[in-house]
């Protein structure tokens, strides 16, 4: 049997239209959100949503409002062709991929500001606003499709907890579910961004999930959190990398563990490498 071909809409009242008409025979709808230049990772995602009996819509769009200015927004992998042809393989049934116009006629003058605890850490302090546009779209591409759920990666860790938070503070009948990390053999965290590393950038590359590991050791071996926070940042920064941050966070709120109290953990790190700015995160098992 022939596979039927992958239905790919530009402009909102087309996906809406082709979504309407699988919601009429009762279908469920479930959206996998994503920049594009899709790698494993990525499929992974569709994968996990292919196994539920739900019609999968993956949407691709570089969002400008989640760059801060000097980021990578001009220079940020565009393949659409290569990415259709992925999503075909993966069975998945509809690709959304509006460009800038489509998404943003006006000035988007209504946006979603997420909690500040939540969206000024880790990542939101080193790129101011980021969070703020990454809901915004991801309210706008929900809108859009109305899916029964959406899934996003571990990868990112901090936008996965704000998009849940958004989703439960607005009532929003999506369910949201997370995939693991997806990573190279060599224990690098996949990314559209490990494009831009040259060949020995990219065998260097494994050194953040290396120390953030070494973090993890450190502290089952009794070290104190700020102490194998540090020895991790000194880590990157001998072996020149700029590290934004290396911390220690509760999983439950990304809040730093309270002292004398048995909780779950996670570590999470972002530094450049060169150009290249990489992040990359590990849940602690078990209560620290
Ligand atoms: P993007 O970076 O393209 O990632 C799309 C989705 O893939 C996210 O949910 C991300 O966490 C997941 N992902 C990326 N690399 C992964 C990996 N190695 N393992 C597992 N999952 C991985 O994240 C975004 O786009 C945007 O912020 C978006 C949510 C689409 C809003 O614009």
């Amino acid at each position: 049997m022939t596979k039927s071909s992958i239905q790919v809409s530009h402009t909102i009242a087309d996906i809406r239209n082709a979504i309407a008409q699988y919601k009429a025979e009762g279908k469920r709808i479930i959206l996998v959100p994503t920049m594009g230049n899709l790698h494993e990772g990525h499929l992974e995602l569709t994968r996990m949503a292919r196994e539920t009996n739900d019609v999968v819509v993956t949407s691709i769009f570089v969002n400008p409002l989640q760059f801060g200015a000097g980021e990578d927004f001009a220079s940020y992998p565009r393949t659409l062709e290569s990415d259709v042809a992925k999503l075909q393989s993966a069975d998945v049934e509809m690709v959304f991929a509006p460009n800038v116009a489509e998404l943003y006629p006006f000035e988007q003058r209504f946006t979603v500001s997420p909690n500040p605890d939540l969206s000024t850490i880790l990542d939101g302090e080193f790129r101011p606003g980021h969070f703020e546009g990454v809901c915004t779209v991801v309210l706008k591409l929900l809108n859009i499709t109305q899916p029964d759920a959406a899934v996003f990666g571990q990868k990112d860790y901090q936008q996965l907890m704000i998009l849940k938070r958004m989703v439960q503070q607005f009532a929003m009948p999506t369910e949201i579910i997370s995939a693991p990390i997806v990573r190279a053999a060599d224990g690098l965290a996949l990314s559209s961004r490990n494009g831009y590393l040259t060949d020995n950038e990219r065998k260097q590359a494994p050194l953040l999930n290396q120390v953030l590991q070494g973090v993890v050791e450190d502290i089952a071996n009794g070290l104190p959190i700020s102490q194998a926070e540090k020895l991790a940042l000194d880590k990157l920064t001998q072996a020149h990398w700029v590290p934004d941050y290396v911390m220690v966070r509760r999983q439950a709120d990304l809040l730093a563990p309270v002292a004398h109290k048995k909780q779950r953990l996670v570590v999470l790190g972002a530094a450049k490498l060169g150009k290249t700015r990489l992040i990359d995160n590990i849940e602690i098992e078990g209560l620290t």
